[in-house]
């Protein structure tokens, strides 16, 4: 039977309650009410998504030797935006309710009759297009003529310079391009916490392939490898599906696209896009810059246009997986049949925000606090680290609910033995293990898949 129907799912109210009370996401500028659609990350929370960052930037560029970093600006030349068709077509289909007043995507109405907010029939208005862009304005004039867009993708930051990179990078297709930036879309619904908001991260490879027929198997490797990534990373297979796009939801020129989906508490939501995406957008750029923005291959003296297979992911739709995915709320009975409960994070151990917990077993004793800081210290750098003191099972349960890996338990026997406690998150099991002997003991456990 699926894991799903016979676990109970954490719901978007636990993880949002978990997430301000640890400190993973808050709302932004919460002091003055919000404002919808932009969260700050808390200690815990910037840790985690820079792990799940570092995590997909290792095996999409470090690992690879065809595959080069890049960083471009937030705001470029306006006319990115019109050669990319994002100011003519980026738009989402709105109505709102004449009624209750609220605003509705389109798309994500069941009928278009009824208000699904407050019950009044054919209430809405006509629908509209709503561009997605946010707009500001660059030097000291506000005028059309210095009207600028915040990016909504990281992506065309990369056709643009395509080849300012390949030439200085040497490298010619098969390669790709990865960069990891802010992207920002003016949402009409934002919601489901760092679900959908107006600003986010994108984790985008453009990867760029030459036109002699082998690009569909290029595109189903990346395919392979994204699910791999997911699975490293220890995303449950049972929630996540890769769903085929139709040649009807592909753009045309696109022979081939793939969106990953995760199950989340509220039923299925997009993590990632896979496209096959032709010429299209060197194309285009090509066409309203007047730039060559072709490839020379120098063996065979030809002249072309590489064909884009393009993977693009969301990094705070991958870092809110990460922490609902990992949740896990734990029910058992102690030895004197009293009910107990522990909640846990079952992060893999390089995205745990902390990596080690070093405890002294008690918060007075000197002799035990000066050995526990001086192993806490010696561990920092090469963990991320963090020292506590007092109530084991209250250490315990607190390193759970952020999904600590390892605790470190320093007792009255680590003075004379020199050995200390290590604890498993996921099992609970316990070891002695010589102080000399931790490192390398953590080190066998924590590493990269
Ligand atoms: N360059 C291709 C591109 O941008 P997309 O499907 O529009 O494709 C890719 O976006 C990913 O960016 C999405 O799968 C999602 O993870 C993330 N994303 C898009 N809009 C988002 C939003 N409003 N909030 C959070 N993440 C978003």
């Amino acid at each position: 039977m699926d894991e799903d129907t016979t676990k109970e799912r954490v719901t978007m109210d636990e993880i949002t309650a978990l997430a301000k009370r640890r400190g993973f996401i808050f709302q932004s500028s919460e002091i003055y009410g919000g404002i919808g659609g932009f969260y700050d990350y808390g200690p815990l929370g910037a840790a985690l998504k820079r792990n799940v960052k570092d995590a997909w930037w290792r095996e999409t560029v470090e690992i690879r030797d065809d595959v080069v970093p890049f960083d471009s600006s937030i705001i470029m030349h306006p006319d990115t935006w019109k050669a990319s068709g994002h100011i003519d077509q980026f738009h989402d289909r709105m109505v709102d309710c004449k009624i209750c007043k609220h605003r509705f995507r389109m798309d994500h109405l069941k009928s278009t009759e009824q208000c699904p907010d407050c019950g009044s029939k054919n209430s809405f208005t006509e629908p509209r297009n709503f561009n997605l862009m946010l707009r500001t304005f660059v030097g000291p004039m506000e005028d059309t003529a210095s009207t600028a867009y915040l990016r909504p993708e990281t992506a065309q930051g990369i056709f643009v310079n395509f080849k300012n990179i390949y030439q200085t990078a040497r490298k010619r297709p098969p390669f790709g391009i990865a960069q990891i930036g802010k992207s920002f879309r003016n949402e009409i619904t934002p919601g489901n916490l760092t679900f959908r908001v107006r600003e986010f991260e994108q984790a985008e490879l453009e990867y760029f392939v030459p036109d002699d027929g082998g690009d569909l198997e290029v595109f189903k490797a990346w395919v392979e490898r994204r699910k791999m990534w997911y699975s490293k990373f220890g995303v449950k297979s049972e929630r996540l599906r890769f769903y085929e796009l139709t040649a009807e939801e592909r753009p045309h020129y696109a022979k081939a696209g793939i969106d990953v989906e995760y199950l989340f508490p509220w039923g299925w939501g997009e993590l990632e896009s896979i496209a096959h995406r032709g010429t299209y957008d060197l194309d285009a750029h090509m066409h309203l810059s007047g730039k060559d923005l072709q490839f020379f291959d120098e063996a065979n003296k030809k002249k072309y246009t590489p064909i884009l297979i393009e993977s693009s992911a969301g990094m705070d739709r991958t870092t809110l997986t990460m922490l609902i995915d990992a949740y896990e709320k734990e029910r058992s009975t102690d030895p004197n049949g009293k009910e107990t409960e522990r909640v846990v994070l079952h992060f893999h151990p390089m995205i745990a925000p902390v990596q080690v917990a070093v405890f002294s077993l008690a918060r007075n004793k000197p002799e035990l606090v000066d050995r526990a800081r001086g192993i806490e210290e010696r561990l920092r750098g090469k963990f991320r680290t963090q020292y506590d003191e007092g109530n084991i099972g209250q250490l315990y349960r607190r390193q759970d609910e952020i999904g600590t890996p390892y605790c470190v338990t320093v007792d009255y026997d680590s003075l004379t033995d020199q050995t200390v406690t290590v604890r498993e998150r996921d099992s609970m099991r316990q070891e002695r293990i010589s102080i000399d002997a931790l490192a390398a003991y953590l080190r066998q456990n924590i590493d990269w898949p």
